[in-house]
């Protein structure tokens, strides 16, 4: 058995499995844990935002880490006060400058909002960044089925992924095959519920991680694993970092991959009720 695992991207770039989110990751001891796990429990991609406030503690780990940043991917997101095309350009810009590197490994436009309507102008954005070096794997999040293919439509680019809310109780199949279909490769984002849901005691979860003598996160990171869904754990603790990583010596069956989706509850799963159609962050 391999003990990780890696995806090709349409573009042709290859990516862990597995990331660390950063959601709460900020000041001196965000920087300390982000070290520590790049370091000491070998993270290699690295999910931020600038609506998360912690470019500057992502920079500050990457300067402050013995890896070579060339061995880092390193991923942020455009907000959506940014979507016209030179708003983008200058975001994308002074987001590079915040985090003390001069390019994105993959940068992703945060959230469509289709009320706005200027996703497209922001992909073109994210395209022209692309060509101008400040990116290398451009691609989305919280895209729909529709917003995908009119980017793809309008421009001829197609995202190399697209970053959705997955989780047990909300597992987004339909958009995770869609973006397969597609060739996009879909990304887990809150894999936990954050602390918001109780998926991690969830006793369905707990019977299976039982008998694979493992924890309840292990058995959803795998289970993400398994379904060829690339997935971002977040956790400040160094013991909760390692064990996210280490889920390559076991392997659920068919049936605990179908009883962990069976637990998904539809819409009112969401751990924030955030429908990409409607939910607006203009930051
Ligand atoms: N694109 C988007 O719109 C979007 C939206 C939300 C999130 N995200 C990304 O997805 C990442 C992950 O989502 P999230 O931050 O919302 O939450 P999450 O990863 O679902 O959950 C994080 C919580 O799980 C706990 N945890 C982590 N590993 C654990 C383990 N092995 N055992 C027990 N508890 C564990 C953490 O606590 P400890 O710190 O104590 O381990 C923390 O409280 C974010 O940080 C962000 O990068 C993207």
């Amino acid at each position: 058995m391999t003990m990780d695992k890696n995806y090709q991207l349409n573009d042709g770039s290859s990516t862990p499995a597995i990331g660390l989110g950063t959601i709460d990751l900020k000041g001196a001891k965000g920087v300390n844990s982000i070290v520590t796990a790049i370091e000491e429990n070998g993270y290699r991609l690295i999910d931020t935002s600038t609506n998360y406030n912690n470019e500057g503690a992502v920079g500050e780990a990457i300067r402050r880490t013995i890896v070579p940043r060339e061995e880092l991917i390193i991923n942020s997101k455009l907000p959506g006060a940014a979507h016209d095309y030179d708003q983008a350009i200058q975001l994308i810009q002074e987001s590079l400058y915040r985090l003390g590197i001069d390019y994105f490994d993959k940068y992703l436009i945060h959230w469509p909002l289709p009320k706005q309507g200027k996703y497209v102008e922001a992909w073109q954005a994210l395209i022209d960044a692309q060509k101008f070096g400040l990116i290398k794997t451009i691609g989305v999040s919280n895209f729909l089925t529709e917003h995908l293919e009119k980017i793809i439509d309008e421009t001829g680019v197609t995202p190399a992924t697209n970053q959705i809310e997955r989780h047990p109780y909300f597992n987004n199949k339909e958009l995770v095959e869609d973006n397969k279909r597609l060739g996009i490769m879909p990304e887990a984002w809150s894999p936990f519920g954050r602390e918001i849901n109780d998926v991690l005691e969830n006793e369905t979860i707990r019977k299976i991680a039982e008998k694979h003598d493992k924890a309840t996160a292990q058995i959803i990171v795998r289970w993400n694993v398994q379904n060829d869904v690339l997935v971002i754990p977040r956790s400040s603790s160094p013991l909760h970092q390692k064990q996210n990583l280490d889920v390559f010596d076991f392997e659920l069956t068919d049936e605990e991959l179908n009883a962990i989706d069976d637990l998904d509850k539809g819409e009112p799963g969401r751990v924030e009720g955030q429908h990409p159609n409607e939910y607006e962050e203009f930051v």
